[in-house]
């Protein structure tokens, strides 16, 4: 009888495995990346953390983390951004991702990242390791075969289209100032815009054409869209429309979205607008005056959170209403944050006055890491989840109270995918 084989050694992927990296994730994501494209992972993975598991010198295992300032309500935090997320299918379901992340939880605490974030691959892999959905996104889809019925006027500003290198300059302290406003985002540097933001080509459509950018107001700017094109095909049965395919769209006021979202719907020989990911408070839906030409066609989680470090991560976020409320909190893979702690915050205490602390008094309420997690940026509420029977209430009222004390003004929301 064989022997069964050695767990693999966790290390870091030194630059000079950089392109055995490649070759794992290509294997894993049934992909061929032709040169550019190697070229650009390899930059990015170059300014990651890089996470490996070796088993008789071959590299079956991959993890990268983006060192991210996510903003956070009243704030921003150092996160873990994770990216390349890969198992060799001959080592999969043998614990190897559970052991690269036990790893990077040390070295996120080591490093003072309280937060580790991700774009899913299938929403079933993550919740087991602490993470919970803590931003949800909706496509919106306009009809644009007919001007873009509204019910307010449109800002009459001027809009004027901008080449990708002029963005981080005009549209970077617009988005900036909007992190504060909405949590969940990352901090922008000018490669960030460059290579995650704007990149020359759509990596999920490679027949949408270069990213376009059109900005209100001249400076400051107002508001902003990134999008790309599709011509339509008139040789098929169906004489499909082209499309407009909406990437990012931010404003100062729903005069300014009205007035881009109008632009969008009125591109010449295209059909059909699509924002494939908006925040569920978008205000679209309710300015449209023909509900049956703007469409919500889909709702999904986007970014998963995993509070590394809840202590950190809750004392340093603005609380909307004063709490007082011990919680006993369930991590199995982090034994700092699993225990009972009496949490003190309110609206005046971000940062210094808010505590978090061991206690032996009896919990008010229990809840998993994850749903805490989901709950953290403002996007999901925990009072549902008391109701679906995943947080434990003992005092009664206590759910409504952390509920109401982790509510944010806007949903949180990030257009960006890493
Ligand atoms: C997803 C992936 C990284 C998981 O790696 P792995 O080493 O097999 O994961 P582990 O063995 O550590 O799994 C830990 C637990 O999660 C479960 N799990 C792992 N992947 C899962 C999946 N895709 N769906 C459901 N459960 C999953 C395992 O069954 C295991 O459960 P258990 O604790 O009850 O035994 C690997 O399957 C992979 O590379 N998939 C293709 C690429 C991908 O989707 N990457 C994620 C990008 S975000």
């Amino acid at each position: 009888m064989s022997t069964p084989p050695a767990a693999p050694d966790i290390r870091e992927v030194p630059e000079a495995h950089l392109g055995r990296a490649l070759d794992l994730a290509s294997l894993v994501f049934h992909e061929s990346y032709d040169k550019e494209e190697r070229d650009r992972y390899r930059r990015l993975l170059r300014r990651c953390d890089r996470l490996g598991a070796y088993a008789d010198g071959q590299l079956v295992g991959l993890l990268a983390a983006h060192r991210l300032r996510l903003s956070v309500p009243g704030g921003q935090l150092p996160c873990a951004g994770l990216t390349f997320v890969c198992v060799a299918p001959t080592h999969r379901r043998r614990g190897v991702l559970s052991s690269m992340l036990a790893q990077l939880w040390r070295d996120c605490a080591a490093q003072g990242r309280p937060l580790a974030a991700l774009w899913a691959s299938e929403a079933a892999i993550y919740g087991r390791q602490g993470f919970g959905a803590a931003t949800h996104l909706t496509t919106l889809e306009i009809d644009s075969t007919r001007p873009l019925a509204l019910r307010l006027t449109p800002d009459p500003g001027p809009l004027r289209l901008l080449d990708a290198a002029q963005a981080p300059d005009l549209l970077g302290p617009r988005y900036e100032a909007s992190r504060s406003r909405r949590a969940g985002r990352p901090a922008r540097d000018r490669l960030w815009w460059r290579e995650q933001v704007l990149p020359e080509e759509d990596e999920d459509d490679d027949e949408l054409g270069p990213p376009r950018i059109v900005m209100s107001g001249q400076d400051p700017c107002t508001g902003y869209a990134i999008y790309r094109t599709r011509g339509g095909d008139d040789n098929d049965n169906n004489n499909t429309p082209g499309l407009v395919e909406v990437q990012e769209l931010e404003s100062d006021s729903a005069p300014v979205a009205a007035a881009l979202w109008s632009y969008l719907a009125a591109i010449d020989l295209t059909g059909r607008v699509r924002a494939w990911g908006r925040p569920a408070d978008d205000p679209l839906p309710l300015i449209s005056a023909d509900r049956d030409q703007v469409r919500i066609t889909r709702q999904f989680p986007a970014l998963w959170l995993r509070l590394v470090d809840v202590r950190a991560a809750l004392t340093a976020r603005a609380w909307a209403e004063p709490v007082d409320l011990v919680l006993e909190v369930r991590d199995e893979a982090v034994p700092s944050n699993d225990g009972r702690f009496r949490l003190t915050a309110g609206p005046d205490g971000a940062r210094d006055g808010n505590r978090y602390e061991p206690t032996t008094d009896p919990a008010d309420l229990v809840l998993d890491v994850r749903d805490l997690a989901a709950c953290y940026l403002g996007g999901t509420g925990l009072w549902p989840l008391a109701q679906a029977g995943l947080v434990t209430e003992n005092t009664p009222g206590a759910a409504r109270r952390l509920d109401a004390a982790l509510r944010t003004e806007l949903l949180p929301f990030t257009h960006d995918e890493f």
